[in-house]
């Protein structure tokens, strides 16, 4: 695989910072959101760690009659307003001498003849070897199309020695058979070790920092198992709504939009085997290996919940309910809210309950995966010593306030011996002098070292749609989702279904 140095062999200083090859990125949808919230501003912060090479060039493609310095200014507008590092002008200078911007639609043959030629003069001019990553920031319905230019106009195959990668963002397919199809799609043009699916919770600090803290430390694997762990919470809850975005989410829902791979891939990372090195085979092969024991729980009505927002307040702020929100269908009955009760059937997990659950416009901001420890098998006090004791939790805290909570029991000072939940805090920002970086930043860095292990493969992709697919049907057939007021924690029936098996939601 061009690029990919096994971690096993690799001898260099993984403490030194390593700086892409020659290379460029071409930006698809360079228009859209995400390109100008995410993707220039993390180009910009990596040229700012010295991280990109001096030859890097971004050539942006889209239907907007612009000229180069037209694009350099939109560019320039959103690394001003979303760049994580401060703006320093001789970077700037420097990274804009790399700008180039293509005009055309996705089925102008001419169009990517024009592009072709652009990446020619740049790898001419400005020493960008060949190497291309392209960023399909489009609906996937167009995948094909482009791809299909590509391979027509001889960008898909590169040259010997010489690097062309396709990064896909999500959706990847809206249940497992369009997955299926897309995929085959892609790898028709593109051999899978040149496909790279972006799931941006694997470029958070925090998502990798649980290999560091499962895999690094000795005290977390004895507790890690079905011994000690009653049940597993994985919560990803935004007070946002979705003003803006009914052209994606209407019809999708919380459960396609962000338990199929966010979730799905916070699942893997925290009930996986140990992997025989991080190089990317065997990260993927542990993943895929307990995605595969991995099943949502029957009867569906008893555990999946799934809500709606109706109008209420987030904060001092009035909202307005999902169905008022613009470009949505006022019979709409995409969900919100969802929450699924998952077996993960191995011998480290049978008989643990992994609760997943997503929603938007919630009490609150917050992602993070909860173990919740089985009470211990006897107490020496009396009974209303203990009163106040919950049970034992771990809690890994993705986002904000990243960090990690231990929550145990401790005696109130006093004469008596009263024990109650205390929390023992570590916080990336008291710990750490230096800011994580953007998930983005990392992703694109590895594309263009061509470094795998944080992208899901096909494989993953399509066993997390055969873990959602029975529950989405399941749904789709019987009832629709239970409002909900927005500023709240979701609908009364994820409360109860988690009542139900004597559980209940941590309220973060
Ligand atoms: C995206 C989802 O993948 O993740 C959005 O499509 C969601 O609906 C977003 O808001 C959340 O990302 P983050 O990094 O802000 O937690």
């Amino acid at each position: 695989m061009t690029g990919w140095v096994n971690p096993l062999r690799d001898k260099r200083d993984k403490r030194m910072p390593r700086i892409a090859g020659p290379c460029g990125i071409v930006i698809f949808g360079v228009t859209g959101d995400l390109s100008r919230k995410k993707l220039m501003p993390a180009i910009y912060d990596l040229a700012n760690r010295g991280l990109l090479p001096a030859s890097f060039s971004l050539v942006g493609f889209a239907r907007r009659d612009w000229a180069d310095e037209d694009f350099g200014q939109v560019v320039y507008e959103a690394v001003k307003k979303h760049a994580r590092t401060p703006f320093r002008q001789e970077v700037w200078d420097r990274l804009a001498e790399g700008f180039r911007f293509v005009q055309g639609t996705f089925d102008d043959d001419a169009a990517f003849a024009r592009l072709a030629e652009t990446l020619e003069k740049l790898d001419a001019e400005r020493g960008t070897g060949g190497n291309h990553a392209f960023y399909l920031s489009i609906p996937p319905k167009a995948f094909q199309q482009v791809c299909e230019q590509l391979q027509k106009s001889g960008l898909a195959r590169p040259q010997e020695g010489r690097w062309s990668r396709v990064v896909i963002e999500k959706p990847f397919g809206h249940d497992l058979q369009s997955a299926r199809e897309l995929n085959a799609v892609v790898n028709s043009v593109f051999p899978e070790e040149s496909v790279f699916r972006i799931d941006h919770y694997l470029g958070k600090e925090t998502v990798q920092n649980i290999l560091a803290l499962r895999f690094a430390n000795e005290f977390y694997e004895p507790i890690w198992n079905n011994n000690y762990v009653d049940s597993v919470q994985i919560t990803m809850a935004e007070d946002i709504g979705l003003g803006g975005r009914a052209g994606y989410y209407d019809g999708v829902g919380a459960a396609r939009d962000v338990i199929q791979n966010h979730l799905l891939q916070l699942l893997a990372l925290t009930a996986m085997e140990e992997p025989a090195s991080f190089g990317p085979h065997e990260l993927q092969a542990e993943k895929i290996k307990v995605l595969s024991a991995t099943q949502a729980v029957q009867p569906f009505d008893q555990t999946t919940a799934r809500g709606q927002y109706a109008a209420g307040w987030q904060g001092s702020e009035k909202v307005v309910g999902l169905l008022e929100e613009e470009g949505f269908s006022k019979d709409s009955t995409t969900e919100t809210y969802a929450a699924i009760m998952l077996d993960v059937d191995t011998r480290r997990w049978a008989g643990v309950p992994f609760f997943l659950r997503t929603g938007k416009r919630l009490g609150r901001r917050v992602t993070e995966i909860a173990l919740i420890f089985k009470r211990a098998p006897h107490l020496p006090f009396d009974k209303t010593m203990t009163e106040e004791l919950g049970q034992n939790a771990l809690v890994i805290r993705v986002q904000p306030d990243e960090g990690i909570t231990t929550r145990f029991g401790s005696k109130v000072p006093g004469t008596a011996m009263e024990v109650r939940d205390v929390n023992m805090d570590f916080s990336y920002g008291s710990a750490f002098a230096e800011d994580s970086p953007e998930a983005y930043e990392r992703l694109i860095l590895d594309v263009l070292f061509g470094e795998p292990s944080l992208f899901p493969v096909n494989r993953e992709v399509e066993l997390s749609w055969e873990i959602l697919d029975p529950v989405l049907d399941y749904w789709a057939t019987h009832g629709k989702p239970e409002a909900y007021e927005a500023g709240t924690w979701g609908p009364a029936s994820a409360d109860e279904m988690l009542h139900r098996v004597g559980r209940e939601w941590r309220r973060p």
